[in-house]
């Protein structure tokens, strides 16, 4: 188990994600090298995670191809997690050109840095958002792929970009799907620092942290129990596990493969609130607004593939979730000065 390859590469470490990953494989004694362009990652965060462990930071952008492919020449890089994306819907729907350079041709300039170096693994970020609306609950990993947005599009471009690569080059990838991503480190090392931040459970927090800030609900008459819309929330410990399991997956099995990461069960917007404001132990004001084009009713996994595949099994709960991001968000607003 756990049996890890020496000098991988990790794109995005320096975002939300990406650094939780970086900060076990440094625990566990890997060299770890971090290549981001800081578009959406933070400095701060790299320079706090090369306290724990043998990180080389190379600050580079995956859309030029001589940034990328000076780090295959200079490092003996053996596996690749793959991070680097925009991943905000509603900027995708505004400026899809930016989402289709930046998600589809940087993880080709990717992909031609690991041809040209020998480089044959590969994990990588995709997301639920690669089904669109759903048409069978839970989601399975051959439901039907019909993303509603650009971003979902990329995703899912890359998916079958990362197929066709392994048929004429044999690079072997895993993709992992997730659902909701949520929490943080327990000791607050990182944590979700997104700018602006889009995610449900941090602009809670916010609400909850700043009275007179409201919590904007859009729509509460979707046919849930309580109205709001329900999706399915992993916490980022377990997503690292993932990526640990599918990178002894690949080194094991030597095979590509793909696996939906969320809990198969759903909690509504209206539990969310609910859990957030007994954690903080504040009300959190609420100013209903009409629904959003394209927001399905209710996501959520079936993480059956996973479980039997990868041996993978997520263990932590929605109200761990929140305790540590509220842990990280009181630190990371002394740091941003809210
Ligand atoms: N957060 C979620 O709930 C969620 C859900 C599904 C999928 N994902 C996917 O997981 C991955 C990580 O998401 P996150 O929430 O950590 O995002 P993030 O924005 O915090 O991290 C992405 C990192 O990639 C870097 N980056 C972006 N474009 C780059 C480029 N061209 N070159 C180099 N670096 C670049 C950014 O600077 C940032 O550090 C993304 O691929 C995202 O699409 C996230």
């Amino acid at each position: 188990m756990h049996n890890l390859p020496n000098r991988i590469l990790v794109t995005g470490g320096g975002g939300y994600i990406g650094s939780h990953c970086v900060l076990e494989l440094l625990q566990r004694g890997k060299d770890v090298i971090v290549f981001d362009n800081l578009s959406t990652g933070h400095k701060e965060t790299v320079d706090e995670l090369s306290n724990y462990g043998n990180l080389d930071f190379i600050r580079g952008d995956l859309k030029n191809q001589t940034e990328i492919d000076s780090v295959f020449e200079r490092y003996n890089i053996t596996s690749v997690l793959h991070f680097a994306a925009l991943s905000q819907v509603g900027e995708s729907i505004k400026y899809p050109e930016k989402y289709y350079e930046n998600n589809v041709k940087g993880t080709e300039n990717l992909l031609s840095s690991m041809v040209k170096h020998g480089v044959k693994r590969i994990i990588f970020s995709s997301t639920a958002s690669v089904y669109g609306e759903p048409e069978e609950l839970p989601i399975n990993e051959e439901h039907k792929k019909n993303p509603v947005n650009p971003y979902g599009n990329t995703k899912l471009a890359i998916e079958e970009m990362l197929d066709d690569y392994d048929k004429k080059y044999g690079i072997k990838s895993v993709r992992l799907r997730y659902f909701n991503v949520i929490g943080a480190d327990e000791q607050g090392r990182t944590g979700e620092w997104h700018e602006p931040e889009t995610h449900l459970i941090p602009n809670l927090l916010k609400s909850a942290a700043e009275s007179g800030r409201e919590f904007e609900l859009y729509g509460n008459d979707y046919p849930t129990k309580d109205g709001t819309c329900t999706r399915d929330y992993i916490c980022v410990q377990d997503i690292v596990n993932a990526h640990l399991l599918a990178l002894d997956y690949l080194l094991e099995k030597n095979v590509t493969n793909y696996f939906n990461l969320g809990t198969n069960s759903g909690f509504s917007v209206k539990e969310v609130l609910d859990l957030c404001s007994e954690v903080t132990g504040k009300q959190i004001k609420v100013k209903l607004l009409p629904k959003r084009a394209g927001d399905a009713v209710c996501l959520v996994a079936d993480n059956k593939k996973a479980q039997e595949v990868l041996g993978w099994k997520p263990l932590h709960s929605l109200r761990f979730g929140i305790e540590t991001a509220y842990r990280w968000n009181e630190i990371l607003y002394k740091k941003i000065k809210i």
